[in-house]
């Protein structure tokens, strides 16, 4: 099985993060701790990383591989939002550089018992904390035909939102629930003309990952993350956002632009420490793509989307 996930767009973020001797940084999703160990190379001999990750397996491969720097990395079973909490109980209250890589690893999702893929068999589970919440499973039971629809066309703008839910819940009467990843795979393909089964783009990708977001709650994670950002950041300090999904990207840029202009009026600025003054600056007002060679090695890089601010 894979050991690593392989970080995207490492160098982009590392040049934009440009880590060093003596400082500290955030990585708020440290999956298997690629991006982590570059910051750790790249900020030697005394540069610090605090990692933090929701899912407990991720943070014991990471532990394991970052074991040859010591101290100088400390790692967290927690959730990125917690981070202002997390630093302050580790006497840390402001960061010089921030990464967020959102989403799952590569690890996470091949692993079946996780039911994140849609191409392995496995319960349908799709949580990143495994001690907390509950299953995607339990969430297609408790939820009703308009619920699901509405899940699965905002947070996966599926076309065939309301065809799909209808046969979730055809099928939750008849065969007792959608308990595993290929229950829900085979309620999709249910939906889909014969020819429409072979498409290019697997037919249940926006369905699964309209479910994992909701299981997981991650655009309120993100929000909540945002609106403490300006408080542990050193001023000249940087953050990079990695995102894999508009409604995501388009958080954060609307963030980003809000802190820019000073808009401390707008619900989108989160805690107003500003004054009226500009919290961040834009590193780059466009978002910043992957290399086209970057996705032809790794294609789970196809969708990301880096933004980059920087404290005033
Ligand atoms: C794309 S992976 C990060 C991969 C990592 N950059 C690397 O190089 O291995 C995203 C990680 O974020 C974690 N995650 C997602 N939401 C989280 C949250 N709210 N708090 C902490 N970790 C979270 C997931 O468990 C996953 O391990």
């Amino acid at each position: 099985m894979l050991r690593y996930h392989t970080p995207i767009m490492l160098e982009e973020i590392l040049g934009f993060l440009r880590p060093s001797s003596g400082k500290v940084y955030l990585d708020g999703t440290l999956g298997t701790g690629g991006h982590t160990e570059a910051l750790l190379a790249e900020s030697a001999p005394a540069g610090r990383v605090v990692g933090i990750d929701t899912d407990a397996e991720s943070i014991e491969i990471a532990r394991k591989r970052l074991a040859p720097y010591g101290e100088r990395v400390l790692l967290v079973h927690g959730r990125y939002e917690q981070a202002r909490e997390i630093l302050s109980r580790h006497g840390l209250s402001k960061v010089h550089g921030v990464v967020l890589d959102l989403g799952i690893s590569r690890v996470q999702l091949e692993t079946p018992e996780r039911g994140f893929s849609f191409s392995r068999q496995g319960p349908l589970d799709m949580r990143m904390d495994r001690g907390h919440g509950a299953p995607a499973s339990r969430l297609l039971e408790d939820l009703n035909e308009d619920q699901i629809a509405l899940l699965f066309r905002t947070y996966g703008e599926e076309r065939r939102a309301r065809r799909i839910a209808g046969a979730i819940v055809r099928r939750r009467k008849e065969k007792g629930g959608i308990m595993t990843t290929r229950d829900l795979v085979d309620a999709v393909f249910s939906t889909l003309p014969r020819q429409a089964r072979r498409s290019r783009i697997h037919p249940a990708t926006r369905v699964f990952m309209a479910l994992r977001i909701a299981v997981n709650r991650e655009l309120e994670s993100l929000e909540a993350f945002l609106a403490d950002l300006p408080d542990i950041l050193h001023g000249g300090g940087r953050c990079c956002i990695l995102s894999f999904h508009s409604l995501e990207d388009r958080i954060v840029k609307q963030r980003f632009r809000a802190w820019e202009k000073a808009d401390v009026s707008s619900e989108t600025t989160g805690a107003d420490t500003s004054g009226g003054k500009p919290l961040f600056r834009r590193v780059r007002k466009k978002v910043v793509r992957p290399q086209e060679e970057e996705i032809r090695r790794n294609p789970l890089a196809r969708s990301a989307r880096l933004r980059i601010a920087e404290r005033l």
